[in-house]
This record gives C-alpha cells, sequence and structure tokens, in this order.
C-alpha cells in the first residue's frame, strides 16, 4: 500500500499520479488534501509519514509546491525516509543506498511526464542493504539523540 499526500500545490500531480497508480495495479491510500483550496502542507506530510512510519503503508509519496516543506514534515516523524527528488537517478538512488520510504516531489518544479517517471523509478527499485544499511542505522542514531 502507497500512502499519497499532497498540499493545494501538489492536488493536480497527486491525481495523476493516483491515475498512473490505478494503470499499473498499484494500492494506495489518499491522506489529503481532496480540493484545491488552499491549505497547510504539514498536515499531509505528517499523515503521510504516520502512515509510513506506523507500518499501515509500505512506501509514501508526498508533493506540494516546491516539494521542500512537505518533505521537511514528513521527515519530523520517527522513521520517516522522505526524499525529494526532481530527477530519476536521485529517485534510483536514494531506493537503493538510503532505503528512503517517502518520496518528495515538487508539482511547480517537475512537469507531470518526469514526475510519473521519478514515481516509477522510486518504486521499482530496492533497498541494496550492506554497507547502505550501516548509514541508515546511524541515520537512525541521529534520530533517537532527539528523544
Ligand atoms: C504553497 O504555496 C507552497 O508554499 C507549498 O506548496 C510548498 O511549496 C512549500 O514548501
Amino acid at each position: 500500500m502507497i500512502a499519497l499526500g499532497c498540499d493545494h500545490g501538489g492536488f493536480a500531480l497527486k491525481q495523476e499520479i493516483m491515475k498512473h497508480l490505478d494503470d499499473r495495479g498499484l494500492a494506495y491510500k489518499d491522506y489529503g488534501t481532496y480540493t484545491e483550496e488552499s491549505c497547510d502542507y504539514p498536515i499531509y506530510g505528517e499523515a503521510v509519514g504516520r502512515a509510513v512510519a506506523s507500518g499501515a503503508c509500505e512506501l509514501g509519496i508526498i508533493i506540494c509546491g516546491t516539494g521542500i516543506g512537505i518533505s521537511m514534515a514528513a521527515n519530523k516523524v520517527k522513521g520517516v525516509r522522505a526524499a525529494l527528488c526532481g530527477d530519476c537517478f536521485s529517485a534510483e538512488m536514494t531506493r537503493k543506498h538510503n532505503d528512503a520510504n517517502v518520496l518528495a516531489l515538487g508539482a511547480r518544479v517537475v512537469g507531470p511526464g518526469l514526475a510519473l517517471k521519478i514515481v516509477d523509478t522510486f518504486l521499482d527499485n530496492e533497498f541494496e542493504g550492506g554497507r547502505h544499511a550501516r548509514r541508515v542505522a546511524l541515520l537512525n542514531e541521529i534520530e533517537s539523540g532527539n528523544e
């Protein structure tokens, strides 16, 4: 299950992503926002972050105008590794090396064609483990130090 979330700036792209996931036969849950009315991105970044961190969803995709604010919000949730990607190379490497569990997109930065390629690249790559697992464990240690 893929968790989806956006603010008003990401609403139209989220609709395109949902259609794309439907075409691919992939299940998702939409955590809002549900209209183009102006709203606050931290609410939706947190909602998707909590869905992923709790295990309710395996991965998340979040979208705002730049992708920055909503990724900051998701990354405040313990266990979330949200990666803002504007290219396919980053989307591939953040799954393989960082075990990113949330993809953030900027709807005012990337066009829908590229955004869907980035989504596919993110979903179709796996964490490589090995030396990268040690580094992800170090990220988790930093997080634990905040408690
Ligand atoms: C909303 O205008 C905009 O600030 C938001 O979508 C996002 O870009 C914030 O980081």
